[in-house]
């Protein structure tokens, strides 16, 4: 099974259990998906309006514009988003933010919403690589003290620091993520732990 095929079937299919769906979100507001990947969340969920979608990754986007027109797929980065400010009504982060610099792309996600519109973003908890059996790939044993170290600034001090790759990786906490999102400008905070972190937050009127 191809990498989308993969992703559009978590999207798509009702009883895949790793799918994870944003709420209902209305017709007419203007959508962002951050990290979108080849699109599935937005094929899925907004296939009524043009959206738009943002990936560092130009493979996951060619995928993407080859499946669906109704998508402005940008290549760009989550931590520098190459949009105006107060542009869009929703924003949309599934399972993407674990790998930016957090606090700087909660920021920038904060910076293109418009006064009170909503972020809907999963994140990822210290017992994901439990359920998802990563602990049994040596690869694992390699990052963990790097993982544990990034999951435990960003718990206590909101504070993403990079491998020595230059990428992101680690685990989010409920506290760490409130206060990460408070301290960008967010407000309304809902937080939902299933085998991911799923949270809902409103962008605050001010600053
Ligand atoms: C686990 S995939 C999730 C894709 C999609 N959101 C979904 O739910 O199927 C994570 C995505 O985040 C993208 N990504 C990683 N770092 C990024 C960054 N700094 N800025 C934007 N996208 C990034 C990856 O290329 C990848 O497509």
């Amino acid at each position: 099974m191809s990498t989308q095929t993969g992703e559009l079937a978590i999207a798509v299919i009702s009883n895949e259990g790793r799918r994870v769906d944003p709420p209902a979100i209305p017709a007419g507001m203007k959508v962002l998906d951050v990290g979108c990947g080849a699109g599935p969340t937005l094929i899925a969920h907004c296939g009524d309006r043009y959206s738009f979608g943002i990936d560092i990754d130009w493979n996951v986007l060619a995928a993407g514009k080859a499946l669906t027109e109704k998508i402005g797929f940008t290549c760009g980065r989550a931590e520098t988003l190459p949009f105006r400010d107060c542009t869009f009504d929703f924003v949309i982060a599934r399972v993407s933010l674990p790998y930016t610099n957090i606090p700087k792309s909660l920021s920038e996600i904060r910076r293109v919403l418009k006064p009170q519109a909503q972020l809907w973003a999963v994140l990822e908890r210290p017992s994901l690589p439990f359920h998802l059996g990563l602990y049994r790939r040596p690869r694992f044993y390699v990052l963990l003290p790097y993982i544990f170290f990034n999951t435990a600034l960003f718990h206590l001090f909101s504070i993403s620091v990079p491998f020595v790759d230059g990428k992101y990786r680690g685990y989010q906490t409920v506290a760490g993520l409130k206060r990460a999102l408070r301290k960008t400008g967010f407000e309304e905070i809902k937080v939902v732990r299933s085998i991911h972190l799923i949270t809902m937050a409103r962008r605050s009127d001010t600053g």
